[in-house]
Protein backbone atom coordinates (compact mmCIF):
# COMPACT_ATOMS: atom_id res chain seq x y z
CA UNK A 1 0.00 0.00 0.00
CA UNK A 2 1.22 3.46 -0.85
CA UNK A 3 0.18 4.77 2.22
CA UNK A 4 1.26 8.67 1.48
CA UNK A 5 -0.76 8.27 -1.77
CA UNK A 6 -4.00 7.06 0.11
CA UNK A 7 -4.24 9.54 2.94
CA UNK A 8 -3.54 12.42 0.62
CA UNK A 9 -6.46 11.53 -2.50
CA UNK A 10 -8.72 8.68 -1.10
CA UNK A 11 -8.59 8.35 2.66
CA UNK A 12 -11.33 11.61 2.61
CA UNK A 13 -13.92 10.07 0.60
CA UNK A 14 -13.52 6.92 2.52
CA UNK A 15 -13.57 8.18 5.79
CA UNK A 16 -17.06 9.60 4.95
CA UNK A 17 -18.26 6.54 2.92
CA UNK A 18 -16.85 3.79 5.54
CA UNK A 19 -16.58 5.19 8.81
CA UNK A 20 -18.84 8.37 9.78
CA UNK A 21 -20.79 10.78 7.26
CA UNK A 22 -21.38 12.84 10.68
CA UNK A 23 -18.12 13.23 12.05
CA UNK A 24 -17.57 14.59 8.51
CA UNK A 25 -20.08 16.92 8.23
CA UNK A 26 -18.94 18.38 12.37
CA UNK A 27 -15.15 18.37 10.92
CA UNK A 28 -16.07 20.57 7.86
CA UNK A 29 -17.75 22.92 10.19
CA UNK A 30 -15.21 23.61 12.73
CA UNK A 31 -12.37 23.37 10.05
CA UNK A 32 -11.25 20.09 10.85
CA UNK A 33 -11.87 18.04 7.82
CA UNK A 34 -8.21 17.04 7.11
CA UNK A 35 -6.75 13.80 7.54
CA UNK A 36 -3.59 13.76 8.99
CA UNK A 37 -0.62 12.22 6.91
CA UNK A 38 2.12 12.46 8.92
CA UNK A 39 2.04 13.53 13.16
CA UNK A 40 5.52 14.26 14.56
CA UNK A 41 6.32 16.44 18.11
CA UNK A 42 3.60 18.82 18.70
CA UNK A 43 2.72 19.03 14.18
CA UNK A 44 -0.33 17.26 12.26
CA UNK A 45 0.25 17.62 8.78
CA UNK A 46 -2.64 16.75 6.72
CA UNK A 47 -3.28 15.95 3.93
CA UNK A 48 -3.54 19.26 1.82
CA UNK A 49 0.06 20.21 3.01
CA UNK A 50 -1.40 22.43 5.94
CA UNK A 51 0.36 22.31 9.45
CA UNK A 52 -1.00 22.29 12.73
CA UNK A 53 -0.35 22.26 16.86
CA UNK A 54 -2.20 19.74 18.13
CA UNK A 55 -3.66 21.58 21.68
CA UNK A 56 -5.89 18.71 22.21
CA UNK A 57 -3.61 16.23 22.86
CA UNK A 58 -6.47 13.98 22.58
CA UNK A 59 -7.22 14.53 25.94
CA UNK A 60 -2.97 14.14 27.13
CA UNK A 61 -2.43 10.92 24.87
CA UNK A 62 0.17 12.95 23.27
CA UNK A 63 2.24 14.05 26.56
CA UNK A 64 5.51 13.35 24.88
CA UNK A 65 3.83 14.68 21.33
CA UNK A 66 3.47 12.27 18.71
CA UNK A 67 5.12 9.24 17.69
CA UNK A 68 8.07 9.91 20.52
CA UNK A 69 11.32 8.51 19.15
CA UNK A 70 12.03 7.23 22.83
CA UNK A 71 8.77 5.49 23.28
CA UNK A 72 9.06 3.73 19.92
CA UNK A 73 11.94 2.68 20.69
CA UNK A 74 10.50 1.10 23.86
CA UNK A 75 7.74 -0.48 22.51
CA UNK A 76 10.10 -2.17 19.30
CA UNK A 77 12.44 -3.66 22.48
CA UNK A 78 9.17 -4.74 24.40
CA UNK A 79 8.56 -6.97 21.59
CA UNK A 80 12.19 -8.53 21.25
CA UNK A 81 10.72 -10.46 24.53
CA UNK A 82 7.05 -9.96 25.00
CA UNK A 83 3.47 -9.66 23.35
CA UNK A 84 0.24 -8.87 24.79
CA UNK A 85 0.62 -11.40 27.25
CA UNK A 86 -2.16 -14.15 28.28
CA UNK A 87 -4.31 -12.40 30.83
CA UNK A 88 -5.75 -15.40 32.98
CA UNK A 89 -1.59 -15.96 33.71
CA UNK A 90 0.99 -14.12 35.97
CA UNK A 91 2.89 -11.70 34.17
CA UNK A 92 5.92 -10.30 35.23
CA UNK A 93 5.62 -6.55 33.24
CA UNK A 94 2.61 -6.60 34.98
CA UNK A 95 4.24 -7.15 38.42
CA UNK A 96 6.77 -4.44 37.29
CA UNK A 97 4.58 -1.79 36.48
CA UNK A 98 2.12 -2.48 39.32
CA UNK A 99 5.24 -2.14 41.96
CA UNK A 100 6.23 1.12 39.97
CA UNK A 101 2.74 2.85 40.39
CA UNK A 102 2.83 1.84 43.87
CA UNK A 103 6.14 3.34 44.41
CA UNK A 104 4.29 6.64 42.48
CA UNK A 105 0.78 7.07 43.89
CA UNK A 106 0.21 8.97 47.09
CA UNK A 107 -0.16 7.47 50.16
CA UNK A 108 -0.77 3.61 50.59
CA UNK A 109 -2.01 2.86 47.20
CA UNK A 110 -0.86 -0.56 46.34
CA UNK A 111 -2.88 -2.52 43.49
CA UNK A 112 -3.54 -2.04 40.54
CA UNK A 113 -5.63 -3.98 37.63
CA UNK A 114 -4.88 -3.16 34.28
CA UNK A 115 -7.29 -2.11 31.18
CA UNK A 116 -7.38 -0.42 27.77
CA UNK A 117 -9.28 2.52 28.20
CA UNK A 118 -9.98 4.94 31.05
CA UNK A 119 -13.96 4.17 31.00
CA UNK A 120 -12.98 0.28 31.52
CA UNK A 121 -10.86 1.64 34.16
CA UNK A 122 -13.58 4.05 35.86
CA UNK A 123 -16.07 1.05 35.74
CA UNK A 124 -13.87 -1.44 37.50
CA UNK A 125 -13.15 1.66 40.52
CA UNK A 126 -17.27 1.64 40.74
CA UNK A 127 -17.63 -2.09 40.46
CA UNK A 128 -14.82 -2.12 43.13
CA UNK A 129 -16.72 0.54 45.22
CA UNK A 130 -20.53 -1.38 45.09
CA UNK A 131 -18.49 -4.67 46.10
CA UNK A 132 -16.75 -3.28 48.77
CA UNK A 133 -19.87 -1.11 50.35
CA UNK A 134 -22.70 -3.35 49.39
CA UNK A 135 -23.98 0.59 48.69
CA UNK A 136 -25.89 1.33 45.36
CA UNK A 137 -25.21 5.01 45.39
CA UNK A 138 -22.56 6.35 43.37
CA UNK A 139 -22.20 10.37 43.18
CA UNK A 140 -20.39 12.76 40.21
CA UNK A 141 -20.37 16.05 39.36
CA UNK A 142 -22.66 17.87 36.59
CA UNK A 143 -20.44 18.70 33.72
CA UNK A 144 -18.15 15.76 35.06
CA UNK A 145 -17.08 13.03 31.96
CA UNK A 146 -15.55 9.45 32.94
CA UNK A 147 -16.01 7.78 29.80
CA UNK A 148 -18.55 5.90 28.26
CA UNK A 149 -18.49 2.24 29.31
CA UNK A 150 -21.54 1.46 31.30
CA UNK A 151 -20.90 2.69 34.50
CA UNK A 152 -18.52 5.63 33.50
CA UNK A 153 -21.62 6.54 31.74
CA UNK A 154 -23.84 6.67 34.20
CA UNK A 155 -21.95 8.82 35.90
CA UNK A 156 -21.94 11.71 33.24
CA UNK A 157 -24.41 14.09 32.02
CA UNK A 158 -27.60 13.57 30.15
CA UNK A 159 -26.21 14.74 26.97
CA UNK A 160 -24.28 11.41 26.49
CA UNK A 161 -26.73 9.20 27.79
CA UNK A 162 -30.62 9.86 27.03
CA UNK A 163 -30.82 7.67 24.17
CA UNK A 164 -29.66 4.53 25.70
CA UNK A 165 -31.78 4.10 29.16
CA UNK A 166 -32.69 2.36 31.29
CA UNK A 167 -29.41 2.70 32.70
CA UNK A 168 -28.04 1.17 35.86
CA UNK A 169 -29.54 3.10 38.80
CA UNK A 170 -28.18 4.87 41.72
CA UNK A 171 -26.24 7.80 40.19
CA UNK A 172 -26.47 10.98 41.22
CA UNK A 173 -24.69 14.31 40.76
CA UNK A 174 -24.07 17.78 42.01
CA UNK A 175 -22.22 20.44 41.46
CA UNK A 176 -18.33 19.97 41.55
CA UNK A 177 -16.60 21.96 44.01
CA UNK A 178 -19.95 22.29 46.08
CA UNK A 179 -19.32 20.29 49.24
CA UNK A 180 -22.73 21.55 50.93
CA UNK A 181 -24.33 19.72 47.74
CA UNK A 182 -22.49 16.64 48.22
CA UNK A 183 -22.82 16.53 51.91
CA UNK A 184 -26.31 16.82 51.03
CA UNK A 185 -26.47 14.12 48.77
CA UNK A 186 -24.33 11.22 50.43
CA UNK A 187 -25.91 9.17 53.02
CA UNK A 188 -25.86 5.34 54.28
CA UNK A 189 -26.70 4.01 50.85
CA UNK A 190 -23.34 5.56 49.34
CA UNK A 191 -20.64 3.54 47.60
CA UNK A 192 -18.57 6.10 46.12
CA UNK A 193 -17.67 9.46 45.27
CA UNK A 194 -16.03 9.73 42.18
CA UNK A 195 -14.50 13.09 40.42
CA UNK A 196 -11.69 14.50 37.93
CA UNK A 197 -9.20 16.36 39.57
CA UNK A 198 -9.58 18.80 37.37
CA UNK A 199 -12.92 18.23 35.11
CA UNK A 200 -11.29 18.46 31.57
CA UNK A 201 -14.93 18.45 29.42
CA UNK A 202 -16.44 20.70 31.43
CA UNK A 203 -13.90 23.54 30.52
CA UNK A 204 -10.72 22.87 32.74
CA UNK A 205 -12.75 24.00 36.21
CA UNK A 206 -10.37 24.70 39.00
CA UNK A 207 -11.60 23.29 42.36
CA UNK A 208 -11.56 25.68 45.32
CA UNK A 209 -8.52 24.64 48.01
CA UNK A 210 -10.63 22.91 50.45
CA UNK A 211 -12.62 21.09 47.92
CA UNK A 212 -10.93 17.61 47.90
CA UNK A 213 -9.67 17.42 51.56
CA UNK A 214 -13.72 17.81 52.40
CA UNK A 215 -14.25 14.74 49.93
CA UNK A 216 -11.69 12.93 51.73
CA UNK A 217 -13.75 13.77 55.27
CA UNK A 218 -16.69 13.48 53.54
CA UNK A 219 -16.17 9.89 52.45
CA UNK A 220 -14.43 9.32 55.76
CA UNK A 221 -17.29 9.94 58.10
CA UNK A 222 -19.89 8.21 55.81
CA UNK A 223 -17.65 5.21 54.69
CA UNK A 224 -17.79 6.02 50.78
CA UNK A 225 -15.20 5.27 48.36
CA UNK A 226 -13.47 8.33 47.20
CA UNK A 227 -12.75 7.66 43.42
CA UNK A 228 -9.86 10.18 41.83
CA UNK A 229 -9.86 10.46 38.10
CA UNK A 230 -6.80 11.23 37.03
CA UNK A 231 -7.44 10.05 32.87
CA UNK A 232 -6.86 13.61 32.03
CA UNK A 233 -5.50 15.42 34.81
CA UNK A 234 -2.45 12.87 35.64
CA UNK A 235 0.73 12.20 34.33
CA UNK A 236 2.71 15.75 34.61
CA UNK A 237 -0.12 17.58 33.10
CA UNK A 238 -0.28 20.04 35.70
CA UNK A 239 3.59 19.97 36.43
CA UNK A 240 3.44 17.47 39.73
CA UNK A 241 3.06 13.61 38.53
CA UNK A 242 -0.43 13.45 39.99
CA UNK A 243 -2.88 16.73 39.63
CA UNK A 244 -4.34 15.22 43.43
CA UNK A 245 -1.03 15.67 45.13
CA UNK A 246 -1.64 19.66 45.26
CA UNK A 247 -4.66 18.94 47.35
CA UNK A 248 -2.82 16.78 49.88
CA UNK A 249 -5.17 14.00 49.66
CA UNK A 250 -5.03 10.42 49.40
CA UNK A 251 -7.98 8.69 47.55
CA UNK A 252 -9.23 5.32 47.75
CA UNK A 253 -8.79 4.68 44.31
CA UNK A 254 -6.96 6.94 41.22
CA UNK A 255 -7.98 6.00 38.21
CA UNK A 256 -5.55 6.42 35.00
CA UNK A 257 -5.55 6.10 31.31
CA UNK A 258 -4.33 8.48 28.35
CA UNK A 259 -0.92 9.28 28.58
CA UNK A 260 -0.04 6.39 30.01
CA UNK A 261 -0.02 4.59 26.78
CA UNK A 262 2.68 7.09 25.91
CA UNK A 263 0.89 7.08 22.39
CA UNK A 264 1.75 3.98 20.96
CA UNK A 265 0.34 0.90 22.97
CA UNK A 266 -3.22 1.44 24.98
CA UNK A 267 -2.86 1.49 28.62
CA UNK A 268 -4.98 2.23 31.50
CA UNK A 269 -5.05 1.60 35.34
CA UNK A 270 -7.04 1.24 38.30
CA UNK A 271 -5.11 1.70 41.40
CA UNK A 272 -6.37 1.10 44.99
CA UNK A 273 -5.70 1.16 48.66
CA UNK A 274 -5.01 -2.50 50.34
CA UNK A 275 -8.45 -2.68 52.29
CA UNK A 276 -10.07 -2.47 49.04
CA UNK A 277 -8.10 -5.68 48.04
CA UNK A 278 -10.54 -7.52 50.49
CA UNK A 279 -13.14 -8.27 47.57
CA UNK A 280 -10.42 -9.25 44.93
CA UNK A 281 -8.81 -11.74 47.63
CA UNK A 282 -12.47 -13.78 47.67
CA UNK A 283 -13.05 -13.05 44.00
CA UNK A 284 -9.86 -13.09 42.33
CA UNK A 285 -11.32 -13.89 38.88
CA UNK A 286 -14.47 -11.53 39.12
CA UNK A 287 -12.62 -8.95 36.76
CA UNK A 288 -10.65 -9.64 33.78
CA UNK A 289 -9.84 -7.56 30.62
CA UNK A 290 -7.91 -9.75 27.88
CA UNK A 291 -6.18 -7.05 26.12
CA UNK A 292 -5.75 -4.80 29.73
CA UNK A 293 -2.10 -4.61 30.88
CA UNK A 294 -0.96 -6.01 27.70
CA UNK A 295 3.14 -6.59 28.89
CA UNK A 296 4.16 -4.57 25.67
CA UNK A 297 2.24 -2.09 26.91
CA UNK A 298 3.40 -2.64 30.26
CA UNK A 299 7.00 -1.43 29.17
CA UNK A 300 5.89 1.65 27.27
CA UNK A 301 4.23 2.68 30.85
CA UNK A 302 7.38 2.31 32.56
CA UNK A 303 9.18 4.32 30.64
CA UNK A 304 6.25 7.19 30.11
CA UNK A 305 6.56 7.09 34.15
CA UNK A 306 10.71 6.94 34.08
CA UNK A 307 10.16 10.22 31.73
CA UNK A 308 7.32 11.95 33.49
CA UNK A 309 8.35 11.66 37.35
CA UNK A 310 11.81 13.48 36.55
CA UNK A 311 11.78 16.09 38.73
CA UNK A 312 13.27 18.88 35.80
CA UNK A 313 10.46 17.51 33.27
CA UNK A 314 7.78 18.81 35.83
CA UNK A 315 9.53 21.80 36.42
CA UNK A 316 9.36 22.23 32.76
CA UNK A 317 5.78 22.12 32.31
CA UNK A 318 5.08 24.08 35.17
CA UNK A 319 7.67 26.94 33.32
CA UNK A 320 5.77 26.57 29.98
CA UNK A 321 2.61 27.12 32.38
CA UNK A 322 4.10 30.62 33.29
CA UNK A 323 4.79 31.62 29.81
CA UNK A 324 1.09 30.66 28.68
CA UNK A 325 -0.33 32.51 31.43
CA UNK A 326 1.33 35.61 30.97
CA UNK A 327 0.33 35.28 27.06
CA UNK A 328 -3.02 34.44 27.96
CA UNK A 329 -3.35 37.56 30.40
CA UNK A 330 -2.26 39.78 27.60
CA UNK A 331 -4.68 38.66 25.58
CA UNK A 332 -7.49 38.79 27.75
CA UNK A 333 -6.84 42.47 28.54
CA UNK A 334 -6.85 43.24 25.04
CA UNK A 335 -10.13 41.29 24.30
CA UNK A 336 -12.48 41.83 27.92
CA UNK A 337 -15.66 41.29 25.76
CA UNK A 338 -14.64 38.11 24.74
CA UNK A 339 -12.57 36.66 27.59
CA UNK A 340 -13.81 36.45 30.78
CA UNK A 341 -11.37 34.03 32.96
CA UNK A 342 -8.46 32.16 31.82
CA UNK A 343 -8.09 28.49 34.09
CA UNK A 344 -4.28 27.35 34.36
CA UNK A 345 -2.72 24.25 35.99
CA UNK A 346 0.37 23.61 34.47
CA UNK A 347 -0.45 22.65 31.22
CA UNK A 348 -4.17 22.08 31.95
CA UNK A 349 -5.54 25.80 30.16
CA UNK A 350 -9.53 26.71 30.01
CA UNK A 351 -10.12 29.54 28.77
CA UNK A 352 -13.67 30.85 29.82
CA UNK A 353 -15.25 33.08 27.41
CA UNK A 354 -18.08 35.49 27.50
CA UNK A 355 -20.19 33.84 25.63
CA UNK A 356 -21.40 29.87 24.54
CA UNK A 357 -21.07 31.25 21.29
CA UNK A 358 -17.77 31.91 21.16
CA UNK A 359 -16.15 28.17 21.89
CA UNK A 360 -17.03 27.06 18.50
CA UNK A 361 -16.09 30.36 16.64
CA UNK A 362 -12.71 30.01 18.47
CA UNK A 363 -12.50 26.35 17.87
CA UNK A 364 -13.16 27.22 14.22
CA UNK A 365 -10.86 30.56 14.08
CA UNK A 366 -7.59 28.05 15.25
CA UNK A 367 -7.82 25.74 12.96
CA UNK A 368 -7.80 28.20 9.94
CA UNK A 369 -4.69 29.87 11.99
CA UNK A 370 -2.55 26.05 12.75
CA UNK A 371 -3.73 25.17 16.05
CA UNK A 372 -6.27 22.16 16.88
CA UNK A 373 -7.75 23.41 20.14
CA UNK A 374 -11.47 22.70 21.14
CA UNK A 375 -14.02 23.82 23.25
CA UNK A 376 -15.37 21.84 25.78
CA UNK A 377 -18.54 19.95 24.98
CA UNK A 378 -19.73 20.12 28.67
CA UNK A 379 -19.48 23.74 28.83
CA UNK A 380 -19.19 25.93 25.24
CA UNK A 381 -18.17 29.04 26.96
CA UNK A 382 -14.84 27.05 27.63
CA UNK A 383 -11.77 26.43 25.64
CA UNK A 384 -9.62 23.67 26.10
CA UNK A 385 -5.99 24.48 25.72
CA UNK A 386 -3.71 20.88 26.50
CA UNK A 387 -0.47 21.02 23.91
CA UNK A 388 1.94 18.35 24.18
CA UNK A 389 4.05 18.42 27.42
CA UNK A 390 6.86 18.20 25.23
CA UNK A 391 6.05 21.91 23.17
CA UNK A 392 8.76 24.51 22.85
CA UNK A 393 8.84 28.25 24.10
CA UNK A 394 8.75 28.50 20.09
CA UNK A 395 5.81 26.37 20.12
CA UNK A 396 3.97 27.96 22.88
CA UNK A 397 4.54 31.71 21.12
CA UNK A 398 3.26 30.09 17.61
CA UNK A 399 -0.19 29.25 20.03
CA UNK A 400 -0.12 32.28 21.84
CA UNK A 401 -0.09 34.39 18.29
CA UNK A 402 -2.94 32.09 16.70
CA UNK A 403 -4.76 33.09 19.40
CA UNK A 404 -4.34 36.59 18.86
CA UNK A 405 -5.30 36.33 15.37
CA UNK A 406 -8.14 34.34 16.51
CA UNK A 407 -9.29 36.78 19.26
CA UNK A 408 -8.73 39.34 16.66
CA UNK A 409 -11.44 37.79 14.23
CA UNK A 410 -14.33 36.68 16.65
CA UNK A 411 -13.66 40.70 17.64
CA UNK A 412 -14.23 41.74 14.07
CA UNK A 413 -16.87 38.59 13.89
CA UNK A 414 -19.13 39.89 16.26
CA UNK A 415 -18.34 43.82 15.54
C1 LIG B 1 -11.47 12.29 32.80
C2 LIG B 1 -11.75 11.13 31.89
N1 LIG B 1 -12.01 9.93 32.44
C3 LIG B 1 -12.24 8.85 31.67
C4 LIG B 1 -12.24 8.94 30.31
C5 LIG B 1 -12.52 7.72 29.47
O1 LIG B 1 -11.38 7.30 28.82
P1 LIG B 1 -11.46 6.40 27.50
O2 LIG B 1 -11.95 7.27 26.39
O3 LIG B 1 -10.05 5.94 27.31
O4 LIG B 1 -12.40 5.29 27.81
C6 LIG B 1 -11.98 10.17 29.70
C7 LIG B 1 -11.95 10.29 28.23
O5 LIG B 1 -11.90 11.35 27.65
C8 LIG B 1 -11.73 11.30 30.52
O6 LIG B 1 -11.50 12.50 30.00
Amino acid sequence: MDWEKYLREEALTDYEKYVSPGKLRTYRFLGFDFIPVKNEGVWIHDHKGRKYVNCRSSGGVFNFGHRPQELIDELEKALELFDIGDHLLMSGARAALAKKLAELTPGDIQYTVFGVGGGEAVDLAIKLSRAHTSRPKVISAFGGYHGHTGFALATGDEDFKKYFGPLAPGFVQVPFGDLKALEKEMDETTAAVIFETIPATYGIKIPPADFFPGVRKLCDQRGAVMIDDEVQAGLGRTGRLWAIEEYDVVPDIMVMGKGLSGAVYPMSATCFRPFLNKFFEEHPFIHVSTMGGSEVGCLVTLKVLELTGKPEFLAAVRKKSELFAKGLAELKGKHPKLVRENRCKGLMIGIGMADAKYGPLLTMALAKNGVIALFAHNDPSAMIIMPPLIISEAEIAFVLEALEKSFSELENFSA
